[in-house]
């Protein structure tokens, strides 16, 4: 019960912030001090992080490439699978990053009596990865009209779009159900999947669980507890937040303070974890490599300059005698007088 340990972290953030945020003055820490702390943590991390990554040096070409690379003329390349120019990675990098192509390929191995092995191709986890992130970002752009004012254009066609179907008031959301959906089947396959499971560690559970709870805390927030929510209030202080000058006019309800204390939480979590993921796809040489090494030579910059070339010959040359006498074959032979 690995998750188990997940889910008190997240329940006793809940009792910290819900508790906590209620006790005269505590507001400001909660409402102000936090968010700040938690923004400068995330950016300082996110911004260490890459700076780190970005000046790792990557002496020698190590794409992962599935498809044929740029050879004689008359084979066709495959300029998505073994890019070989710019403009080929950046292709295969934005499809990768907007499509997560790569996860698309995913395949299962199962084992049947005979015994007998089969790998058959496997969409899930590509369906509901894409369904997670594409509605973690819509809720994301969607909350810049507490932080903008007045509200762009594209983020009231973004909540328009959002809540299509026009059911129920407040109006729901399709993305408040499908990012608990994916939620769900992430969270579900690292439990029943026992291959998932073997592999699967409390830094896996912690981030689904606490963004389950920041969803759950906001989806109460706007469709049952909305007399604990004043949104001028709200809109006030995150106005306030951006601009420097923070400020909360009346006291909010505890739930508003918990969703917020979760997402101080995942962000000070994030450059410490495997959701830094975000900023490591631009710069994984795996991907953002071109496979080019049969026109370009890449010399390893580390390499000892003391230490000489030695070739094959010079080296049976050094050892010939060696050689024969350990019986190991030998391309030129001894000389008769040593044979
Ligand atoms: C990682 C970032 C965040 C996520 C994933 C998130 C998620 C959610 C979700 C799923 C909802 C339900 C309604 C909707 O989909 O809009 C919601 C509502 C809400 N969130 Fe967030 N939230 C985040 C950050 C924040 C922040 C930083 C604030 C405060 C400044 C905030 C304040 C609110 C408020 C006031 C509501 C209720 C909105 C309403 O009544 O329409 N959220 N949040």
């Amino acid at each position: 019960m690995k998750y188990a340990f997940s889910f008190l972290v997240v329940i006793g953030l809940i009792l910290i912030a819900g508790v906590g945020s209620q006790i005269p003055g505590m507001q400001y820490f909660f409402g102000i001090a936090l968010p700040y702390l938690a923004i400068l943590v995330f950016a300082g991390g996110f911004i260490i992080k890459v700076v780190d990554w970005a000046k790792s040096p990557v002496p020698f070409s190590i794409q992962t490439t599935c498809g044929q690379a740029a050879s004689l003329d008359f084979i066709k390349q495959n300029k998505l699978e073994c890019p070989n120019t710019t403009p080929e990675v950046v292709a295969r990098m934005i499809l990768e990053i907007f499509t997560f192509r790569s996860l698309f390929r995913n395949t299962k191995a199962e084992i049947y009596d005979g015994p007998k092995i089969t790998y058959e191709s496997s969409k899930w986890l590509w369906i509901f990865a894409l369904m997670f992130h594409y509605s973690f970002l819509l809720i994301v752009l969607r909350h810049m009209r507490l932080f903008l004012n007045p509200v762009p254009a594209w983020v009231n066609w973004l909540d328009f779009g959002d809540g299509i179907f026009q059911i129920g008031a407040p109006n729901v959301y399709v993305t408040d159900a499908t990012i608990l959906i994916a939620l769900g089947y992430l969270f579900g396959r690292r439990i029943w999947n026992r291959h998932v499971r073997y592999i699967t560690l409390n830094n896996d559970f912690f981030p689904l669980v606490l963004i389950f709870g920041i969803a759950c805390t906001g989806i109460l927030m706007r469709y049952l507890l909305r007399t604990d929510v004043d949104i001028i209030t709200i809109k006030r202080l995150a106005l306030g937040l951006v601009t420097f000058s923070p400020m909360i006019m009346t006291k909010l309800g505890a739930i508003f303070y918990i969703h917020l204390c979760l997402v101080c939480t995942l962000l000070i979590y994030f450059p410490f974890s495997k959701l830094m993921h975000m900023g490591g796809v631009f710069l994984s040489p795996t991907r953002n490599m071109k496979n080019n090494s049969r026109a370009v030579r890449y010399i390893n910059p580390w390499n000892n300059p003391e230490i000489k070339p030695h070739s094959y010959a010079g080296y049976e040359d050094e050892f010939r005698e060696f050689m024969v006498d350990a019986g190991i074959p030998v391309e030129k032979e001894l000389p008769a007088d040593k044979g």
